[in-house]
């Protein structure tokens, strides 16, 4: 299994044949998704004692696995937050597989530390953090969340030489479900304060931040809200934690892209003064799954929080350098952040800031679009790149089953969501090659359904 045979050689090339048949898909096939029945059945017995052999196994991956999932860069891929890595970045993804490079210590991860610790940079710096920022990749903004609110109340302990009996966290109603998570997972309380067309106020935190009284160690703000859009009042809630001496928490994991865009990036002021930022590159910034910057204004904390003694680590623990295993609740990792690095290295961030523009624009044209036609609705105005669409005269059964329908055509994966305690529809553009023609079919079909 380990040497490298005629066999390898062979199985290599088909799987670059495939590789290079899937980055030249344009657009790849939705996909659709199966039951694990179906797929049981469609593929037969595949971990057995002497193996399918290398056709085998890439067989049932082409044939059963690929097309029972539905590629989050498909361009009609408007549910969720999708996902558009650009070329290069896959690519390096690939190369990283093969590499067995170790992204948690400089002992034997330098190089790719430092290529992560550059991309990191780019993005403290769009963010405004400052020279001693710093911070590592993680798997996601649910990863990336929880390991910055841990390390707030790292702090907070150290600073008051302790803790009330119960801590609390401060957030908005529309903050992401991680944010609630990741108070279970650390067992402290959520004051919600509820949030005013999407936003969370200054107002309204301070309000929340009184009721929680000393047992809050942090306020998490939301730069992009996943159902909306929205971003919170960022300078407001930055003068207010400063005030009271709080952490501030920024979840830009999807907007967080829009810093590199000129046309939006005042709506983030105030993000410069976070204590602590998770920006997802796999969501809006073409980085492969999955991609999770989190960075701190001060990593000095964080290794307080979750560095991990043992006696066969006291070297590692001891070397100079970066260390990214001390930085959030991981150890072993994939130097995840490298294929964003080598992607930024290839093409410059001027295409970034071109790209997330381009998505900026066809949100806004999509709304124009929705205001044509007579059938549809915008809910409200967008900020980033999330629309949300009434269909007039339609219950959220009809919605729904139109939505079916886009994904059973091969047409598009799209997907009602709840504003206001009304569903609607949720379209959410990252990827620079959804065309406006599609967006005005789908809008067509809605109206007309
Ligand atoms: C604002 C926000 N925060 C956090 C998350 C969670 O990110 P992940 O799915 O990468 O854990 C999401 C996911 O959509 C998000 O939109």
């Amino acid at each position: 299994m380990h040497r490298f045979t005629e066999e390898t050689a062979r199985l290599a090339e088909a799987v670059f044949q495939a590789a290079l048949d899937r980055l030249r898909a344009d657009p790849p096939p939705l996909g659709r998704p199966a039951s694990a029945d179906e797929l049981s059945a469609r593929a037969g017995p595949t971990i057995t004692p002497r193996g399918l052999g290398p056709e085998g196994a890439l067989r049932v991956f082409r044939e059963v696995v690929a097309p029972a999932t539905i590629p989050a860069d498909h361009p009609g891929f408007l549910a969720f937050v999708p996902s558009a890595p650009t070329k290069a970045a896959a690519l390096a993804d690939l190369l990283l597989g093969v590499s067995s490079m170790v992204g948690a210590g400089w002992i034997d991860g330098a190089g790719a530390i430092w290529a992560e610790n550059e991309a990191l940079r780019w993005l403290a710096d769009l963010a405004g953090l400052g020279p001693g920022a710093g911070g590592c990749f993680v798997s996601g903004g649910t990863a990336g969340n929880l390991s910055g609110l841990a390390a707030a109340r790292q702090a907070a302990r150290e600073r008051r030489g302790g803790g009330p009996g119960r801590w609390a966290l401060v957030t908005s109603t529309e903050a992401h479900s991680s944010i609630r998570a990741a108070a279970r997972v650390m067992d402290v309380d959520v004051v919600a304060a509820p949030a005013e067309d999407g936003r969370l106020t200054a107002a309204r935190a301070r309000e929340a931040l009184d009721r929680a009284g000393g047992a809050a160690f942090a306020v998490a703000a939301t730069a992009g809200t996943t159902n909306a859009g929205a971003i919170d009042d960022l300078a407001g809630i930055a003068e207010l934690c400063a005030e009271r001496g709080v952490w501030l928490h920024v979840d830009a994991a999807y907007g967080g892209a829009a810093l590199c865009a000129p046309s939006v990036r005042d709506r983030f002021a105030g993000i410069e003064r976070a204590d602590s930022l998770v920006v997802d590159p796999h969501k809006w910034l073409f980085a492969p799954y999955d991609c999770c910057a989190l960075l701190y204004r001060d990593p000095s904390v964080a290794p307080r929080a979750f560095a991990q003694e043992a006696a066969y680590l006291e070297d590692a623990n001891a070397a100079p350098g970066w260390n990214p295993m001390h930085l959030a609740l991981h150890m072993s990792r994939r130097a995840r952040g490298l294929p964003l690095w080598f992607s930024l290295a290839v093409h410059g961030t001027d295409a970034y800031r071109e790209a997330v523009e381009a998505v900026l624009r066809l949100a806004k044209e999509a709304a124009e679009e929705v205001r044509r036609r007579p059938a549809l609705e915008l809910v409200r105005e967008p900020e980033l790149s999330v629309l949300l669409v009434r269909r007039r005269g339609w219950d959220p059964r009809a919605l729904q089953a139109w939505c079916d329908r886009m994904l059973a055509r091969g047409r598009a994966f799209v997907l009602p969501t709840t504003w206001q305690g009304e569903r609607v529809l949720r379209l959410c553009f990252v990827n620079p090659r959804t065309p406006l023609g599609l967006v005005r079919e789908l809008l067509d079909d809605l109206a007309a359904a």
